[in-house]
């Protein structure tokens, strides 16, 4: 099993046109991106067979790909149908083929998997499928942005409690009295959820919007490996709020992360939108803030990272995208579970 194996987003179905073709950097490859006269999403690997030159900065003509150095011509999953100097007659070797991978369109988003590999049918068969997407009642926001920061230290801080209080002062908690928040930690196979206890309101000035009575908050946070998070609220008996980041690991310390938030609040719903749509946005880029930075000290001096209990499940985190990296089977260590204790 390797990070391969898995699907991963590479642009919402939205943004890719018919003839246009995309660059994409996806782990260590690169992708062309584009349709075919279908209308049916191709990617193959950005190389020219003829003289390597990059076919994502070719053109794509009824659904033909052509290359920008001599124009040779791709269709369906990088098979090549022309080449121009040897004239219109002449038909190319039918094993003549770029290298392609595996492509799904769903719930708005075009998946690429590059191993092309099933490690096991039920697994990855299918891209992960988002809670609560259009489902009725549900609102639903969609955000891109870029971090400068590695997958599992984004996975790690969209589950990650403690940082709010100090990266998102006022717009999601705020520093009152120290809170004890109970957790259960689970390690199921790949994945990690957390089941947290006794929290109650701390969510800035919008708390008396979400939760009036101050009852005690339903929240989980899960990861789904290898890049997957999904944070779940509900306040009271009507108001849901969840988050699902996926984070796209295109680079070196570079990860795209879309993150879908779908809501219900009732009544409220279309008023809520806009602040939902501004809160997600602050938070977000106060996250890509201090995740660069914490990057860039990771540049100069290495990742040396000390954890204390309550970092339980970002330790588990780090070691089953490690052990994914190392081509290893990250579920082989089954199911553990731990109760944790922390002050917010
Ligand atoms: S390099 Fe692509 S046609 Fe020559
Ligand atoms: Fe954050």
């Amino acid at each position: 099993m390797s990070l391969k194996d898995f699907w991963y987003i590479v642009c919402e179905t939205k943004d890719l046109k018919a003839n246009q073709v995309m660059g994409i950097a996806l782990l260590d490859d690169w992708i062309a991106l584009y349709r075919t006269s279908e209308g049916k999403a191709t990617a193959i690997k950005d190389r020219c067979l003829h003289r390597n030159a990059r076919l994502s900065k070719g053109r794509v003509i009824n659904g033909e790909l052509v290359c920008p150095y001599h124009g040779w011509k791709y269709g369906d999953q990088g098979k090549l149908l022309g080449v121009p100097s040897e004239g219109a007659q002449h038909t190319p070797r039918a094993s003549l083929c770029v290298p392609h991978f595996d492509v799904v369109e769903n719930e708005g988003y075009v998946y690429v998997r590059l191993s092309g590999e099933r490690v096991e049918e039920k697994l990855n068969s299918q891209p992960f499928s988002i809670p609560y997407f259009r489902q009725q009642g549900f609102q639903h926001i969609r955000l891109k942005h870029i971090f400068n920061a590695e997958v599992p230290n984004c996975a790690e801080n969209f589950i990650d409690i403690p940082h709010t209080t100090y990266v998102h002062p006022g717009v999601f908690r705020y520093e009152k009295q120290p809170q004890k928040i109970k957790a259960e930690v689970e390690r199921e196979n790949g994945n990690v959820h957390i089941r947290y206890q006794n929290e109650t309101s701390n969510f800035g000035w919008f708390s008396k919007f979400l939760n009036p009575s101050n009852k005690e908050i339903y929240h989980e946070d899960h990861y789904y490996f290898p890049n997957i998070t999904h944070v779940e609220y509900q306040f009271g008996h009507r108001m849901k709020f969840n988050i699902t980041s996926q984070s796209i690991p295109v680079g070196p310390s570079k990860t795209v992360v879309y993150t879908d938030l779908t809501f219900d609040y009732g009544i409220w719903n279309w008023l809520a939108r806009p602040f939902v749509y501004w809160a997600a946005k602050k938070i977000i880029s106060q996250d890509v803030q201090i995740m660069g930075e914490q990057t860039q000290v990771i540049e100069k001096y290495g990742e040396l990272f000390n954890s204390t209990r309550s970092d339980l499940h970002h330790i588990w985190i780090e070691k089953i995208y490690s052990d994914l990296r190392l081509n290893k089977d990250p579920r082989v260590v089954g199911n553990q579970k731990q109760n944790i204790e922390f002050f917010i």
